[in-house]
């Protein structure tokens, strides 16, 4: 039985280079590119928040700091806009940064998001956490956000969760892919679980999204974990071994999800929030 059981922490791996939003992301951290008005990393935070979760663990590098400066207090602009008809336009943030704790880490080498995860362990400790990728943008109109859906799940099975969405078979080699026996409706305990797989390799079209519920034995997994797909140390090679004990759970959500790490789905995810 953990001593925590209860999810307060989100990690966000934070620390990629985004070199293919490049010249953009050359001294602006991939995290901080707007959809719409708000940065990337600032829908990835709201969505922790509404889901009960109050810190937020972030695992920068170097070149980051924007992302620090971004979730606290700018006095200067306060004061500039204080009682002026701009004043709104911090609402939003002045909100985030009321309500939640941030703590940060730096990935000093870039081995991988398994690697960036473990990296994060001295700010989450031994307790369950979330995990979201900020370039995956999800959003869920009909209610609860992705994360709510997951914790929801974490509660009933108590054992790692990861969102996930079909897929093109042809696109197979860009997630990590899952398979397994569906217990309820859109919801599967995984036995298998494969990195970037070719089509003909995949397990199924079930595509992990950056959304991930973790247990905090998934850190001494990570310590032992050797470098795979792309000579990188890959969580999904990580939450293998704890789908081998039976202990992950593969979750179909209910939503949309864009892929903000590529230029089309950053330009979908803009017109879809513009329209919104
Ligand atoms: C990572 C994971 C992959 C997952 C994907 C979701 O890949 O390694 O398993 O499907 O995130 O976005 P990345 O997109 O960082 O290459």
């Amino acid at each position: 039985m953990q001593k925590n059981n209860k999810i307060r922490k989100c990690l966000f791996p934070a620390a990629g280079y985004g070199t293919r939003f490049l010249p953009a992301t050359k001294a602006i951290p991939k995290e901080m590119l707007p959809v719409l008005t708000k940065p990337l990393l600032q829908y990835g935070v709201e969505e922790a928040l509404g889901a009960g979760l109050t810190t937020m663990a972030i695992v920068t590098g170097r070149g980051k700091r924007a992302i620090e400066d971004h979730f606290d207090v700018s006095y200067e602009l306060e004061h500039q806009i204080k009682g002026t008809s701009k004043e709104h336009y911090m609402t939003g943030i002045r909100d985030v940064i009321s309500k939640c704790t941030f703590s940060y880490t730096r990935q000093i080498e870039m081995k991988g998001l398994g690697h960036a995860i473990l990296s994060g362990e001295t700010l989450i400790g031994d307790e369950p956490f979330a995990v979201v990728l900020a370039d995956d943008l999800c959003d869920n109109e009909d209610g609860e956000s992705v994360l709510s859906q997951m914790i929801e799940v974490y509660e009933k099975y108590k054992c790692s969760v990861v969102a996930v969405e079909e897929i093109p078979l042809k696109d197979s080699n860009k997630y990590g892919v899952i398979a397994g026996n569906e217990e309820e409706d859109g919801i599967f305990r995984v036995n298998n679980m494969v990195e970037k797989p070719d089509p003909q390799d995949a397990p199924s079209n079930l595509a992990i999204i950056g959304r991930y519920i973790l247990t905090p034995d998934i850190f001494d997994i990570l310590g032992e974990t050797k470098p795979g797909k792309g000579g990188e140390i890959q969580i999904t090679d990580a939450l293998l071994i704890q789908a081998k004990q039976g202990n992950v759970i593969a979750y179909k959500f209910k939503g949309k999800r864009f892929d903000c790490g590529s230029v089309d789905g950053f330009v979908e995810a803009t017109n879809y929030f513009y329209k919104k």
